[in-house]
């Protein structure tokens, strides 16, 4: 029929119900520049090979600009009914353009063009992506620099253990954003490889230069196998991936900063304009905008195991469940993309109450290792002054005491070696100061980290 760019063996229409099932446009019209940047390249190199005039070639460039840029002004609309954004465009260049149009889709199919647009649509979306974990790195360091010394209570199994910097808490977080800039990174590198020239599964008789139309697009070069270029969406598996570990931890850090806004603990504030309030009890702020990010952690593992599954257990070449592809990538890649733009400004506004936090490690005797180490190193055997620190904490317990309280009397009912000394070791400042261990949380550290981290995101292509 002929309404379809495939119906020219068909002598019925498709059924309205199976012809709205059947169509992608609602989910890949967002790909059109990507189709039209590969239908241009197609063509000049369709052109440059003799296969089409240049004077086909210029009309389809220009017919295409003119549809690329009435699509972006809204000028021109994309209809909802169209098959899918491949149909709709070549249909809509041929209304303009006529013969020259009907030409474009020389040694190509679908199916490289579908495979081509989405590798397209996605090595924007990594750069996005990068981009975007740079600014909220950049605030990371900003923050971190700003606490570099505040003490808080470090913690395992959610137990208070030891002290730590601020600023050394919030690096951590810089660090794994900086191997999920790595990952993606190194995701878009792996899927620079250029599809085109695949053709339907076999390639094509025709004589085309498929270096040209990579080397247009900024590929790194075509791919080496057309059965594999027109069924391979590695690239979008290994996308979602990469999305999914960077809601991991936007997820676990949202946690945290829930946590920590609670009076519970009152180590920050999230400011007004990232909370709300309760519609019923006034007193109520709550951190909304870190819930949510912690939620939408669902939807994008949602997305990755879609993807993984519609993968599973198809044959090559292309098959129709490859069209549910996009609709999961695309979700996930707008949803970290919004929790990224959303968490940056949250975190550079939030207030951090060193107070509170200091007050939360100064309980819980988070220093007792530091006692244990003083001890250890005047030479008393490791596990006998962890015994004597032991049996230390139960007496401050007893005595509702803190080691910074007690006198050096009392430190030396419990063991001789004790002297001055003892004071300076169980200081939560002095602490962390001391642990200057590569990596440590002592503040000269972490701004060496802060430094190191500020130099890798400059150092970024993005
Ligand atoms: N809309 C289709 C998709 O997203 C385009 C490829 C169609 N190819 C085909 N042989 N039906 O996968």
């Amino acid at each position: 029929m002929a309404d379809k760019l495939w119906g020219g063996s068909f002598h019925k229409r498709l059924d309205p119900a199976a012809d709205d099932f059947n169509s992608s446009i609602r989910v890949d019209q967002r790909m059109y520049r990507q189709d039209i940047l590969g239908s241009i390249a197609h063509s000049s190199m369709l052109a440059s090979k003799g296969i089409i005039s240049q004077e086909d070639a210029a009309a389809i460039r220009d017919g295409l600009a003119a549809i690329a840029a009435e699509i972006d002004s809204g000028d021109l609309t994309i209809d909802p009914a169209a098959e899918d954004i491949h149909s709709f465009i070549e249909t809509e260049l041929t209304k303009r353009v006529g013969d020259a149009g009907k030409r474009l889709h020389t040694a190509r199919s679908r199916n490289d063009q579908v495979a081509l647009d989405t590798r397209l649509y996605i090595r924007d979306r990594c750069g996005e992506t990068m981009k975007e974990l740079k600014a909220l790195i950049e605030v990371i360091c900003d923050r971190a620099e700003e606490h570099c010394s505040s003490i808080m209570p470090g913690y395992t199994h959610l137990q208070r253990a030891q002290p730590v910097t601020m600023g050394h808490y919030l690096m951590a977080y810089a660090q794994m954003f900086i191997r999920d800039i790595d990952r993606v990174s190194d995701c878009r590198r792996r899927l620079n490889v250029c599809p085109l020239g695949s053709a339907a599964l076999a390639g094509t008789d025709f004589d085309i230069d498929r270096e040209m139309t990579s080397d247009l697009m900024k590929f790194d070069g075509p791919c080496a196998n057309s059965m594999d270029g027109v069924s391979d969406r590695d690239f979008v598996m290994e996308f979602s991936a990469d999305l999914a570990m960077i809601m991991t931890h936007l997820s676990r850090f949202s946690e945290e900063l829930i946590l920590w806004s609670s009076w519970e603990f009152k180590f920050i504030e999230m400011d007004d304009s990232f909370s709300t309030g309760s519609s019923i009890m006034p007193q109520k702020k709550n951190p909304d905008i870190a819930e949510l990010v912690r939620g939408k952690t669902g939807r994008v593992y949602g997305d990755l195991i879609s993807i993984l599954t519609v993968m599973k257990g198809l044959p090559l070449a292309y098959n129709k469940d490859m069209q549910e592809d996009k609709e999961g990538v695309f979700d996930a890649s707008d949803t970290v993309l919004a929790c990224l733009r959303v968490f940056a400004p949250m975190l550079k506004t939030m207030r951090i109450i060193p107070e509170n936090m200091k007050k939360a490690a100064s309980s819980g005797f988070i220093n007792a290792t530091d006692c244990a180490d003083y001890l250890t190193e005047k030479g008393v055997p490791f596990r006998t002054a962890y015994r004597i620190t032991g049996d230390i904490v139960n007496y401050c317990t007893q005595n509702k005491k803190t080691l910074e309280d007690l006198t050096l009397d009392e430190f030396r009912s419990f063991s001789d070696e004790f002297d001055d000394g003892i004071f300076k070791a169980v200081d939560l400042n002095a602490c962390a100061a001391k642990r200057i261990s590569y990596g440590g949380t002592a503040p000269e550290n972490v701004l060496e980290q802060i430094d190191g981290a500020r130099k890798l995101c400059a150092g970024l292509p993005v």
